[in-house]
């Protein structure tokens, strides 16, 4: 039987541009600093912003989309339990408004060792989204990798993470000979995930230097940086890039100075039978993975917590098929875009370089 979900989010790095268009545009006006320094020092209370419908049910609410009062900055340097605190005033409200399981969205992810902080609750089912993320990234990859020249050297950016490591595992399954390049800060975690995932046939090397990625043909951005970490000076020419991460690890100015670089927005999933009244700063009848992942699970019913930390492979594979049972409303991977606009062919073939030998594409 479907349950009621919410989903956790929380303003971007656009603080102002988001506040705006979450509560009327008088609310732009108020500078980044004022809005930091409030919910720094007020009580300001998590707040619902959205709230969903199924297509089959328009009238019946079934989740709450509901913002922390953090900024991306904030969520990661402020002291943990303050953080979680704020997070869990978040799942408290949820669980008030009927929610049986809520989505960790964004940030609040690694702001709770993705959702550990919260694994001793039994009022309510945490789940941060990053099985049914990998699950649909590697999809976002294979789509790319089928129009370059075979045998690229993917870099897997912050793959020790809780969607990266679940990306690694589920690359390996079915890319015996694939090449990778796993990249964090941690030389240690690389090291162990690059031996497990070398024993599955895959060539896998790793680096802590971001320089490093200049040798990759497809970089995939999964870390949990609050800034534009990949720049100019990291791209080989021709290079393809996704980016998962929200807060964004590139900048829109990379279009300008590359244009010989594609850079693909990923984790980005349609959903055409389900109805927001709200913004989540996508476009219509489209949903971040993980909250894609939290729908899935209340249709499914589910109960109790489902991904916490690292996810295992077996529950991205669980989430593709209850993708598949609820395809009437949706949950594929979306058509590209770039920064927002879907990629249209000339503006890709115009970043889909000779050098790559890629064929022309096609959104
Ligand atoms: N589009 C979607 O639907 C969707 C869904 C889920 C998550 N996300 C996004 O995916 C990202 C990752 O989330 P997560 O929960 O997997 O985070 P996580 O578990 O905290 O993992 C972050 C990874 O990034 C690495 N990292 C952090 N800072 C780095 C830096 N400055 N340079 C290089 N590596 C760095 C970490 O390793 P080290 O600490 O060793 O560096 C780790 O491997 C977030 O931006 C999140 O919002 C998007």
């Amino acid at each position: 039987m479907r349950t009621k979900f919410a989903f956790l989010v929380h303003p971007r790095n656009t603080l102002r541009s988001d506040m705006g268009q979450l509560f009327g545009a008088p609310f732009a006006l108020i500078p980044d600093a004022t809005w930091s320094a409030a919910f720094a020092r007020l009580p300001v209370p998590p707040m619902i912003t959205g709230r969903m419908s199924y297509a089959d049910a328009p009238d019946e609410m079934v989740g709450s989309i509901i913002t922390v009062p953090l900024t991306p900055t904030q969520l990661l340097t402020l002291p943990r339990t303050k953080v979680q605190a704020k997070i869990s005033a978040a799942i408290d409200k949820a669980r008030d408004l009927g929610a049986t399981i809520v989505g960790l969205g964004a940030l609040t992810a690694p702001a709770s060792a993705g959702g550990k902080a919260f694994q001793k609750r039994t009022d309510v089912g945490v789940t941060n989204g990053n099985a049914f993320t990998a699950a649909m990234t590697l999809l976002g990859m294979e789509r790319l990798m089928s129009r370059m020249r075979p045998d690229p050297l993917i870099a897997l950016v912050g793959a020790t993470g809780s969607v990266g490591s679940c990306l690694t595992r589920l690359y390996a399954r079915k890319h015996a000979g694939g090449r990778l390049l796993l990249v964090a800060r941690n030389r240690g975690r690389l090291d162990s995930l690059a031996d497990e995932v070398r024993g599955k046939g895959v060539e896998a090397s790793v680096s802590t230097e971001m320089a490093d990625v200049a040798r990759a043909d497809l970089i995939v951005l999964l870390t949990s940086a609050t800034d534009a970490l990949l720049r100019s000076e990291h791209l080989k020419r021709g290079a393809v890039v996704l980016d998962d991460t929200v807060p964004r690890n590139t900048d829109s100015r990379l279009i300008a100075d590359r244009p010989d670089v594609l850079i693909v927005d990923g984790g980005l999933i349609e959903t055409p039978g389900v109805n927001l009244r709200g913004t989540i700063g996508l476009p219509p009848k489209h949903a971040y993975a993980c909250l894609a992942e939290t729908m899935l699970l209340a249709l499914d019913g589910h109960k109790g917590h489902f991904s916490i930390g690292t996810p295992q492979v077996e529950q991205a594979e669980h989430l593709l098929s209850l993708a598949t049972e609820h395809r009437q409303f949706g949950f594929n991977l979306a058509p590209f875009r770039s920064f927002g606009k879907l990629i249209s062919e000339p503006a890709s073939k115009a970043a889909v370089h000779a050098d790559q030998d890629l064929v022309p594409w096609v959104a």
